[in-house]
């Protein structure tokens, strides 16, 4: 078992249990993040951190998260990134992106945006979700985010970048992060510049997707550059990229001595990955789960993945409109299908569909005969 042997890197001292924590190697109890008071008195306990993604990180996939993450694994969850230029119109809590759940106490609403006349109305309008931190958006790669000078933009103008961190950080008194990239280039001592800057700007920790702009998801993270940024400064460091199983969140941890880890598109397959993790980490099972593992085999998973689309539909009829229903479950296929035998013929099949009823018929009809889940897949 992976997390029962000795740390090999000096990143962590030996001292301090966490609950839920008993099994799990000194590195892991020490992480920087552990030590951050959040929001609604959160503690984090567990290093696994649940991504932003646009059109995905929203209430019914959280929901589905959470129904694997046991009681006693205290961890934060984001929302999608939210435009400081459409928050200060919007009835926050009450769109789309913002919809929350009663207790959502560890949620991360990411901003996106640069100007203190649209983040400071912004960030009053996010109060009435009650957030355990904030997030400023420093690693979106696409042209129409770019052009405002939003997203890995501000990593190409490191004085800048610095003028956006100290104004969120005089506007807000809750933990403040950045999730950033590599950068718009390929320069491993300007990375770390900018991280240190942002540590003296008041950022209280950073996600680093080690991809540059150009890449967007394509090519593979270098990880290389996570233990880079967590050996230059004193904040936590959250390493993300290509995770597709649990045992990758393991050796990302072992690896780069980072402080947690941040999981994107793999959620959308497995999201019980929280729990794997959890399970070697010595938490307890999630609520309603009790004397259960996690699922293991390519079988457990197949059985597993038809369980969370149905839980997940539910929660869309829940909390979203018709309309609002099936792009969701549209794009959440979309994404998680590549890690199922036959996969993408069940994502092409909902694409067809004129709404969620049809779309849950035709996902039966589909498991009627098992799948089998990949272990990996070819991600771009
Ligand atoms: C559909 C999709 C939407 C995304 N939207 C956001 C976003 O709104 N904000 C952000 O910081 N990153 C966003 N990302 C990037 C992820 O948070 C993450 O950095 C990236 O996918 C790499 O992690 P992974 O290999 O675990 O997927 C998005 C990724 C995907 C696949």
């Amino acid at each position: 078992m992976l997390f029962r042997t000795n740390p090999p890197s000096s990143h962590y001292s030996q001292s301090g249990a966490t609950c839920g924590l008993e099994a799990a190697p000194a590195r892991v109890r020490d992480s920087r993040l552990f030590r951050i008071p959040f929001g609604n008195g959160v503690r984090v306990n567990f290093p696994v951190i649940f991504a932003p993604m646009a059109g995905l990180s929203h209430l019914a996939f959280r929901q589905l998260v959470r129904t694997y993450l046991p009681s006693n694994a205290g961890t934060l969850l984001f929302t999608e990134m939210l435009s400081t230029r459409i928050l200060p119109g919007e009835e926050v809590g009450l769109t789309p992106k913002t919809r929350v759940a009663p207790g959502e106490r560890d949620l991360i609403p990411q901003l996106l945006g640069n100007d203190e006349c649209w983040i400071a109305p912004s960030l009053r309008k996010l109060m009435t979700l009650s957030p355990a931190g904030i997030d400023i958006n420093m690693g979106c790669p696409v042209s129409k985010v770019l052009k405002h000078n939003w997203g890995v933009a501000l990593m190409g103008d490191i004085r800048y970048a610095e003028k956006v961190v100290r104004t969120t950080r005089r506007l807000t008194t809750l933990p403040l992060s950045v999730k950033m990239r590599t950068g718009l280039k390929d320069d491993p001592e300007y990375l770390v510049d900018f991280a240190g800057m942002l540590e003296e700007a008041g950022a209280d920790w950073v996600t680093l997707h080690p991809r540059i702009q150009s890449q967007h998801r394509r090519g593979q993270a270098n990880w290389e550059y996570i233990g880079r940024v967590r050996d230059a400064v004193r904040i936590p460091v959250i390493g993300n990229g290509d995770v597709q199983q649990a045992s990758d969140i393991v050796r990302m941890l072992q690896q780069t001595g980072c402080d947690g880890v941040m999981v994107a598109r793999a959620a959308t397959a497995r999201p019980w990955i929280f729990w794997q993790v959890a399970e070697q980490l010595g938490f307890g099972q999630p609520g309603g789960r009790e004397g259960q593992r996690a699922p293991r085999t390519a079988a457990e998973e197949g059985r597993e993945y038809q369980r969370a689309l149905s839980f997940f539909c539910d929660r869309l009829e829940a909390g979203f409109t018709p309309a609002e229903q099936l792009p969701r479950l549209r794009l959440f296929l979309a994404w998680g299908h590549k890690w199922i035998h036959f996969g993408h013929y069940l994502s092409t099949q909902v694409n067809r569909c004129r709404d969620l009823k049809s779309a849950r018929r035709l996902i039966d009809d589909f498991f009627d005969t098992p799948k089998p889940m990949k272990g990996r897949t070819r991600l771009q």
